[in-house]
């Protein structure tokens, strides 16, 4: 074999390899380009005639020579248009599946070529390099640059094409994907996500079948409320927690979305994912270059523990706001108070976030709107003035009083959308979206602004900029987004409507970029009505995201379940509200899974309850460290058991959090055989604590007992979970010899 290969030290190598395939010797006739992280590898390859196809998407292989011989292991038939596994499938020429782009031209055809220009690869850090590879079409003065970003440590890469033309008007983009993968293996096996207000991430698997499974979303303002874009897609059978291969994918784009899942008739599996083209031909004018947002995956051939901690990992080393900073526990007013509170009411609240000790009073909607007062969710959203009657003296003297209680402040704030009743919709109609000619319709009484709008743009900008400018010391900000948009229509738009769905996003984060250009440290919490925009899209400007207006405990452990698998826990806002029936301490148990928050009325708390409050704010900060940036394992899921429980693991392997839940409730039933624990170091010996104990209550944990890290992972430990200790939150510490 003769090859001549170029190393991009640690994270990228570019090899060319001849001869394997017997297609010719010449390096720049089949060019092998593997895309490796510490344990996995996407491999591109440009065949003879320079068409770019992925050989190979899984576990890496010691010898990065090896890669350019996959293809000649396989023996599955006909591939008729040499292109199923396509790098960037274009449409209207050989093609014969689902595309990755499809043009317009023009000259008003429809077919598209994209072939093979060059290759370069960027070394960004030791960690993270960018391959990009530049297609151009034989025919057209139209071009696509593929994008690969790795991040070696994290596994993780992160995918999307820029697509640029210079034809003699504009181009119509028909499809417009970010990427465009390919698996091989036996059989494909879906985990997919829907749900509704308050019933978000409810998971479904299946074996997929011939054909293409559609993910997608048509809400403009976020991908969620039916269906987020997060998937999971093992190989050959599900994987379970620590085994199997799975890889895991999701858009990062805030608006409508669309993945498709098909197999091909060699029984390849083809994703392609991007943002949603209904409605959206989009019309790319000559040299405007148009850039896909990123689609994210991981690839674990040790299940979707693996696979989880990776994109836990990445997304707070590279995509969260201070993913490695800290976070501010809470008091909010949401379900205290509702619309009802008044300065006094205020001023109260303000010493009980101090008595409670958590570091933070956040208000929540009904703080604004004079002519049109939110006293209810049917006015005022839009008219960002404080209410005089509730607050005669204005947000900064709350501010003021919270600074002089020691404690920090923040405000809810809804700024893309507007009441029919409010001074906004009177002042510009033209800035709501709504069909000119129809009747308009609402979800929560409301519409939303058109984002495409520079004008709206700098309007809400100001709203959040002039929070700050008031009150300097202003320390949160949560980011409701509570309509869907429905009569989608920009009057800015005029004659370029199938532009809107794109322009709208586009719009929302020119405003969070500019808000972040000059608040870059604030903490931002991202809502939208229960968990409805919970990508990474948004959530590089927000340092968490509320996942349900859903707080029953037991309904959020099945959530929070499955949301960990995509983002950690760090970034998930849980609140302790008066949902569900469950006890005071299973709340603050659950909530403790990311990052804890209350929603109750303080100054009801019984003595013992308040005290049990207070004591698992502090315990809390003793261990949020381990939860917010140690590695989570699951051990045992509700799904399939009567006690859910999960660990956090610091990274030198010393200290451990183990939480564990009843959630059956059934005659007898808790623990009834000790759980295996994961992540710790087998020649370890640790000893474990149970800690946020009822005022009232002694542990039947004995915390003298020592076990050796081999001991609590093959044998595993009893958290005693039963119908009287529905809730157990373990300590395991390591105890130096
Ligand atoms: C929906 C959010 O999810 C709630 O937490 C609360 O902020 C309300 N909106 C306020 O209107």
């Amino acid at each position: 074999m003769k090859n001549s290969s170029i190393f991009y030290r640690g994270c990228l190598t570019v090899i060319c390899i001849t001869g394997l395939l017997g297609t010719g010797s010449a390096c720049a006739q089949t060019v092998t380009i593997p895309v490796e992280t510490a344990e996995t590898a996407i491999v591109l390859q440009v065949a003879p005639n320079k068409d770019v196809n992925t050989i190979y998407l899984g576990k890496k292989l010691s010898n990065p020579e090896e890669y350019g011989g996959i293809p000649g292991v396989y023996q599955q038939g006909n591939n008729y248009s040499g292109m199923y596994n396509s790098a960037y499938t274009p449409a209207g020429s050989r093609n014969l599946l689902e595309p990755a782009i499809a043009v317009t031209h023009a000259d008003g055809n429809n077919s598209l070529d994209l072939k093979y220009v060059n290759h370069s690869v960027t070394r960004v850090s030791d960690d993270v390099s960018l391959l990009s590879i530049q297609l151009k079409d034989p025919v057209y003065d139209f071009e696509v640059t593929l994008y690969y970003k790795s991040y070696y440590k994290e596994d993780v890469i992160e995918q999307w094409s820029v697509i640029e033309h210079h034809e003699k008007g504009n181009v119509v983009l028909q499809k417009f994907a970010s990427a465009n993968i390919n698996l091989n293996a036996g059989s494909y096996w879906l985990r997919q996500y829907h749900g509704d207000w308050a019933k978000e991430m409810r998971p479904e698997e299946t074996e997929l079948t011939h054909g293409i499974k559609t993910l997608d979303s048509k809400l403009g303002t976020r991908a969620d409320l039916f269906m987020p874009s997060v998937f999971m897609v093992s190989l050959n059978h599900p994987a379970t927690e620590d085994e199997g291969s799975v890889l895991f994918g999701s858009l990062e784009w805030s608006g409508n979305f669309k993945t498709d899942l098909e197999i091909d008739p060699q029984d390849n599996l083809r994703i392609i994912s991007g943002i949603n083209n209904y409605a959206s031909p989009y019309q790319l004018a000559a040299g405007q270059p148009f850039e896909t947002p990123a689609f994210v995956y991981t690839f674990s051939s040790e299940g979707k523990g693996k696979a989880s901690r990776n994109l836990q990992s990445w997304a707070r080393n590279y995509k969260l706001v201070d993913g490695k900073g800290n976070r501010m526990t809470l008091l909010n007013n949401w379900e205290s108070t509702y619309f009802d509170f008044n300065e006094n009411k205020l001023s109260e609240l303000l010493k009980d976030t101090k008595k409670l000790g958590v570091d933070l009073f956040l208000l929540d909607d009904g703080w604004f709107g004079n002519k049109y007062p939110r006293n209810s969710d049917h006015a005022g959203l839009g008219d960002w003035q404080e209410n005089r009657k509730k607050l005669p003296n204005g947000i900064a003297a709350i501010a003021r009083e919270a600074q002089s209680d020691g404690v920090k402040f923040g405000v809810w704030i809804e700024p893309e959308m507007v009441n029919p009743k409010s001074d906004l919709y009177a002042k510009h109609p033209d800035w709501v979206i709504k069909q000119p000619k129809r009747e308009e319709y609402y979800l929560r009484n409301q519409l939303v602004l058109d984002l495409s709008n520079a004008q709206v743009q700098d309007f809400v900008y100001h709203v959040i900029d002039s929070l700050f400018i008031k009150d300097p010391a202003m320390a949160y900000i949560k980011w409701d987004c509570n309509s869907v948009i429905y009569n989608a229509y920009s009057v800015h738009l005029h004659q370029n409507q199938s532009q809107f769905y794109v322009e709208y996003v586009r719009g929302l984060y020119k405003v969070l970029q500019r808000i972040r250009a000059k608040y870059p440290d604030v903490p931002m919490m991202l809502c939208s009505g229960g968990g409805g925009r919970v990508d990474y899209g948004a959530l590089q400007y927000f340092t968490e995201f509320w996942p349900s207006d859903n707080t029953d405990p037991v309904e959020r452990i099945f959530m929070q379940w499955e949301y960990s698998y995509f983002y950690p826990a760090i970034a998930s806002a849980n609140h302790v509200t008066d949902w569900g029936k469950q006890p005071l301490k299973f709340r603050v148990d659950v909530a403790m899974m990311g990052k804890l928050g209350f929603d109750i009325v303080i100054d009801k708390l019984s003595g013992n309850d308040l005290k049990f409050c207070q004591n698992a704010v502090s315990t809390y900060n003793d261990i949020k460290p381990i939860i917010w940036q140690g590695n989570q394992y699951r051990l045992s899921d509700p799904r399939t058991e009567s006690v859910a429980s999960l660990m956090y693991v610091n990274a030198d392997r010393s200290s451990a959090v183990m939480l564990n839940y009843l959630v059956n409730y059934r005659y007898d039933e808790g623990s009834k055989r000790p759980i295996r624990l994961k992540g710790l170091d087998s020649a370890k010996k640790y000893k474990i604590t149970e800690i946020n104990l009822y005022p009232t209550s002694t542990s039947v944990i004995n915390s003298t007992s020592v076990y050796s890290g081999d001991f609590l992972s093959t044998v595993g430990f009893n958290p005693v979970v039963n119908s009287d200790r529905t809730s157990v939150v373990l300590k395991i510490d390591a105890v130096k010899e």
